[in-house]
């Protein structure tokens, strides 16, 4: 064989590569990955994948592939830092990571909740929202994770809906440390600057959308 076409058959291996040992994203969620410490997603995250409020799990169908994938890249690099999906995480292959999250992204998700009502920010907490505290250099959360909180394009996720024990997690994990994985530190300066109270005064208003009466 010569040289040249030792280097055309690779390529060719290469090419044929992914799709004789694609990953099926539904499987993955279903059933686990190849590994066993890759546990199928459903059993948390529930059937559907919307996540279950009471117990904190958060939802992940309909979330951007784009911002699925870095979460599970994120955990294996330790960026993000969590007992649970960590070590799942580092047991799912690239492949399989790539495979359930183009499938989560595409499985239906609540349609958006309606916020006309909440043009107007009648409490401090929705004033935060809505518009921030610049004295503190904090922008309203709705400019970055859009109307609502229903989530902007492949990097700004959906906080809309999501358990509020999740969010709050979430904010603290910046606060501590414990999550660093966001590219400008954009949230991390957020995080750090509200209180206590904000953070979960604030997880509240977003776990909660339909409801017109969430006290700050
Ligand atoms: C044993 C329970 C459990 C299983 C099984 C599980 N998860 Fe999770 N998952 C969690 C918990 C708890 C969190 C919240 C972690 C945190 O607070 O940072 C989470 C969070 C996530 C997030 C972050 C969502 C966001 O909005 O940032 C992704 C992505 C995720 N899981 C994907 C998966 C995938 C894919 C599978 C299956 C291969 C899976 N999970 C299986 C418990 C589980
Ligand atoms: C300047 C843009 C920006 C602003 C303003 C902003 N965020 Fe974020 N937020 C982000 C980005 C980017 C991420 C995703 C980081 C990553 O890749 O993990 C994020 C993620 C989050 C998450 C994690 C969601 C999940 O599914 O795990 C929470 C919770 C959150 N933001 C809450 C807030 C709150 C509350 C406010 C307002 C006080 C706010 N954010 C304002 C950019 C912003």
């Amino acid at each position: 064989m010569t040289p040249l076409s030792r280097v055309v058959i690779g390529s060719l291996l290469i090419l044929a590569w992914p799709a004789a040992h694609a990953a099926d994203g539904q499987k993955v969620f279903t059933q686990g990955g190849a590994n066993p410490a890759a546990m199928a997603c459903l059993g948390c995250h529930g059937p559907d994948g919307k996540g279950m409020a009471a117990a904190g799990f958060p939802r992940l169908a309909g979330l951007p592939a784009g911002y699925l994938s870095k979460q599970l890249h994120d955990w294996r690099s330790g960026s993000r830092q969590q007992p649970v999906m960590a070590p799942l995480a580092k047991a799912l292959s690239i492949d399989e990571i790539e495979a359930v999250s183009q499938y989560l992204a595409a499985l239906p998700s609540d349609p958006a909740p309606d916020w006309r009502r909440q043009q107007i920010a009648t409490n401090p907490t929705e004033r935060l929202a809505l518009y921030g505290d610049w004295s503190r250099q904090i922008p309203g959360c709705v400019q970055c994770h859009g109307p609502g909180g229903s989530g902007v394009g492949e990097h700004f996720p959906p906080l809309a809906g999501q358990p509020a024990a999740y969010l709050m997690a979430q904010l603290n994990g910046w606060r501590d440390g414990s999550r660093s994985n966001d590219p400008n530190q954009l949230m991390a300066g957020v995080a750090k600057a509200m209180t206590d109270a904000e953070v979960k005064a604030i997880a509240e208003y977003f776990a909660h959308p339909a409801s017109p009466e969430v006290k700050p």
